[in-house]
């Protein structure tokens, strides 16, 4: 079976294949860092080894719970924020019908919550659901986030209501830490299924545990296939591969490079709409892994060839502080062919026959040469096919790589301090009880 692929040669107009190599003392020891667990943050490491460590059995209980839920459920809220939501949706969006929702299926319409405190986005959310079957995976590791926790309490008192306490107890299901925070007193009390966030893996490592794969296994996806992917690319970007073979080391080295050189935003690109919420899940991985320390790569997201009639002006002709990761797919799932039109009044006769898909392969194309010419380096990572297996080659591969890369960089890849400042601020202007002295700081600046 093939693996997903990077090709790095359309940098090299930009930072030389030597500077690039040159890395590989550096990006060995990095290595060596995450897997003696002698570097920063190495508290946090579990997801290292989560694929190989994940046992057939774990998964037969998540898909068990998730049938349950599936066969009581026509629509499941995931409840959760940052990397309790995105990992799931990353899949799930790549993986769906486009319009799912708009059609009979054997699969529960899944629902997100938790990520904003939109009022009318919940308003909208509880109408929607009003007389539906619904259940909730309310997915938080400290069980304290305040937007996960305020949309849960406003669904869980709904489904009480709409199905009594006892039928709403088998409709929940809570991922937390394994004895701390609100969510786990409350699921105790409760008596609710639990899975449990292991101590050693942050949020946004962490969509190869519960957090990801019971969403996962409830829409309908192959969750072996998702870990099974995730261990091909744990064992090719372990420490007995060469550099030059191992793409986590490469990409690493080559976007650090890059940095140094004055690239200081890097936007993941895609030709596929169905991975826009990859791009939502890597810019997480990479700027809370990275942005600190008054340093890091701004990683911005783009879906082609959409965004090339709004943000391909600045990517063109802005500022030359930026590259390119390209996420492209081989082979699409489905085949759909340009028509013959007798008239040609619009003039595309010349498409006629080809593959829709040629045609986005020519724009891909395109837009390589014009973006390298315009002096933005193009990384590129090739998946086969759009499937579980290869999704979870990409979650790993760009898991390693973060590790090392911010390594390289010099920060605690593992921690996210700076998420703090906000949440500091709101609970004083919002006088929760323990933040006194914040709240009346925060009142004499107003
Ligand atoms: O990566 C992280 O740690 C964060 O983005 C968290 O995932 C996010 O803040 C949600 O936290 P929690 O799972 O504790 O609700």
């Amino acid at each position: 079976m093939e693996n997903i692929k990077l090709n790095i040669e359309k940098a090299f107009s930009f930072v030389s294949k030597e500077s690039v190599y040159a890395y590989e003392p550096k990006v060995r020891a990095c290595m060596e860092m995450l897997h003696k667990g002698t570097g920063k943050g190495n508290d946090f490491l579990g997801w290292l080894n989560l694929p190989s460590s994940t046992t057939e059995e774990f998964m037969n209980e998540i898909i068990a719970v998730a049938n349950d839920l599936r066969s009581r459920c026509e629509v499941v809220v995931v409840a959760g924020i940052g990397g309790s939501y995105l990992g799931a949706r990353a899949v799930i969006d790549a993986l769906a019908n486009s319009f799912s929702w708009l059609q009979p299926s054997k699969n529960p319409v899944i629902v997100y919550a938790g990520n904003n405190i939109g009022e009318d986005y919940l308003a909208e959310l509880t109408a929607y659901l009003k007389g539906k079957q619904f259940g909730i995976i309310n997915i938080s590791k400290s069980g304290t986030t305040t937007e996960t926790a305020l949309a849960f309490r406003i669904l869980k008192t709904q489904l009480e209501e709409q199905v009594g306490k006892e039928e709403a107890q088998k409709r929940i299901v809570a991922v937390t830490d394994a004895a701390k925070g609100a969510l786990r007193t409350l699921a105790t009390q409760e008596g609710y299924k639990t899975f449990v966030i292991p101590d050693n893996v942050g949020g946004r490592f962490s969509v190869l545990t519960p957090v990801g794969l019971l969403p996962i296994a409830v829409a309908g996806f192959d969750i072996k296939k998702l870990i099974a992917g995730a261990q091909k690319m744990e064992s090719v970007c372990g420490e007995g591969t060469a550099f030059t073979e191992n793409p986590a080391a490469v990409y690493a080295a080559v976007r650090n490079e890059l940095y140094a050189k004055g690239k200081k935003i890097e936007i993941l690109v895609n030709y596929n709409p169905k991975l826009h919420y990859i791009g939502e899940w890597w810019k997480q991985l990479y700027g809370e892994s990275e942005g600190k320390d008054l340093k890091g790569i701004f990683p911005a997201a783009v879906d082609f060839s959409t965004d090339l009639h709004s943000m391909g002006q600045w990517i063109q002709e802005g500022e030359r502080t930026i590259f390119e990761t390209v996420i492209s797919i081989k082979t699409p799932n489905l085949k759909m062919e340009v028509p013959l039109d007798k008239d040609n009044l619009d003039g595309l006769n010349f498409l006629a026959g080809k593959r829709v898909d040629e045609v986005n392969k020519m724009a891909e194309l395109g837009t390589q040469i014009a973006h390298v010419d315009g002096q933005v380096p193009n990384l590129h990572i090739e998946m086969p096919l759009l499937n579980e297996y290869y999704i979870g080659q990409l979650f790993y591969f760009f898991e390693k790589a973060c590790g090392i890369s911010g390594y390289l960089l010099g920060v605690n890849p593992f921690d996210q301090p700076g998420v703090e400042a906000y949440k500091k601020n709101m609970f004083a202007l919002l006088e929760k009880p323990g933040y006194e002295k914040e709240t009346e700081a925060i009142k004499a600046r107003l």
